[in-house]
């Protein structure tokens, strides 16, 4: 099977065809403006659709008595709990979704194989254990605090949103190993930022055993992070080393 690094028949670039783009650039330097729009008129549209648009959902209301009780209570003391439930929603969410990536991971190393310097199936394996277990940490402090684990918070949906783009990098049938390798890299740097944003809030609010299982996750996360870094660093060495050699 070809790599993604082998020549192909790659025409994306204008200078695949020396007399079309030639062409076109004369074409396009002769051509008279429509209109003398800029980039301003698009900004403009964001403006007013933004400033119309409402926002990404709301918090749901406590879905138990003792919820409903801490709500009041914290708002008491003038801390929103709201924010701490979005955060922990959020990071429930990511771990879910960092399952699944690792699932896709998986089945890619099944399905190719791995390479020198590259992770074993029972590394990848571990991970997954990790943010399946990181999962479950996150829905028990959920719960803990009378909160319903199932609902998708606002910063929950951000993240899912934002996690999209790499799921279609994980779980295109094309990708290879090390390019997935590459999407885990990005879940994993916000992955150790999250997770070190809600330590720093969980101590701040007075949730001090929550933050120390928090801070065993984090651990995981830093190993996971370090390991990936060196999986994707480590195939694209060996990659130009062995096209090098091709070529010497
Ligand atoms: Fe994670
Ligand atoms: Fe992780």
């Amino acid at each position: 099977m070809k790599e993604p690094t082998d020549i192909g028949m790659n025409r994306t670039g204008i200078g695949t065809s020396p007399i079309d783009s030639k062409e076109l650039i004369e074409a396009a330097e002769a051509t008279v403006p429509s209109s003398e729009g800029d980039e301003s008129g698009i900004a403009s549209l964001r403006i007013s659709y933004t400033s119309e648009s409402g926002i990404v959902g709301t918090m749901p209301p406590p879905s138990s008595v003792k919820g409903a009780v801490k709500s009041v209570l914290e708002g008491l003391t003038a801390k929103n709990p709201a924010v701490f439930l979005d955060k922990l929603a959020e990071r429930l969410q990511f771990e879910r979704t960092g399952t699944r990536m690792y699932e896709s991971v998986l089945a890619k190393f099944d399905a190719l194989g791995g390479y020198d310097g590259g992770p074993t199936r029972e590394a990848l394996l571990e991970f997954h254990d990790e943010e399946l277990r990181h999962f479950h940490v996150l829905r028990s402090a959920l719960e803990s605090m009378g909160a319903d684990p199932t609902a998708l918070t606002p910063s929950a949906d951000i993240a899912a949103v934002e996690a999209s783009g790499l799921l279609q990098v994980l779980n295109d049938p094309r990708t290879t190993l090390p390019q997935t390798l590459h999407a885990i890299l990005v879940a994993e740097l916000a992955d150790s930022e999250g997770w070190d944003m809600l330590i720093e809030l969980a101590t701040n609010l007075g949730h001090e055993a929550m933050a120390d299982d928090f801070r065993d996750a984090m651990r995981a996360e830093e190993k996971h992070l370090a390991h990936v870094r060196q999986w994707v660093a480590n195939h694209a060495m060996q990659d130009a080393e062995g096209r090098m050699e091709q070529a010497a």
